[in-house]
């Protein structure tokens, strides 16, 4: 296994506001024009994007979300746990790692407009996946709540959101 360092130093991973470290490696060169998108993104995108994520055990990925779909790729570490409050507010977790016969899977998609936090799932160790969004990526499209708002619009999810928020 890499250590956390040599991942951060080797890929040039950077601190992403969610939580964890990231490197953008494919924006494609093609774009899609604002008016071949639903009105939610208020502009062009790229067809697609992809980074690298790293999380480690003393953080976690605070609930967010994105106008895309995103699909999560695993590679190495631990497994990582996703916590997704779907715009109904149905709640769903889920375990991206290699161990298919234990129920994790290699790849998890979610859905534009849901909720999501992950996690890593040990202590003193990291996740290591990857992230893919068509359209491409902008942080226009990236919405962090304040713990309070996500609480009030979902309080029956009030535990979850408390323990996977900053602030
Ligand atoms: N680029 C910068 N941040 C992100 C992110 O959270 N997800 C994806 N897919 N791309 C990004």
């Amino acid at each position: 296994m890499n250590t956390k360092e040599t991942l951060i130093k080797t890929l040039h991973l950077q601190p992403h506001p969610e939580g964890g470290y990231y490197k953008e490696t494919y924006r494609s060169q093609g774009n899609i024009s604002k008016e071949g998108l639903p009105s939610a993104y208020g502009g062009s995108r790229n067809y697609a994007t992809g980074i690298y994520f790293l999380l480690t055990s003393d953080s976690f990925s605070a609930f967010h979300k994105i106008n895309q779909d995103e699909m999560w790729h695993f590679y190495d570490g631990a497994p990582i746990r996703l916590h997704i409050i779907s715009e109904a507010g149905v709640y769903s977790q889920h375990t991206i790692g290699r161990d298919i016969q234990a129920g994790e899977v290699p790849q998890l998609v979610v859905q534009g407009g849901d909720w999501f936090a992950a996690e890593v799932m040990g202590d003193d160790t990291y996740s290591f996946v990857g992230c893919t969004v068509s359209p491409g990526f902008d942080f226009k499209d990236f919405v962090l709540p304040e713990r309070k708002e996500l609480v009030t619009l979902f309080p029956e999810h009030a535990e979850v959101i408390t323990r996977l928020t900053h602030h």
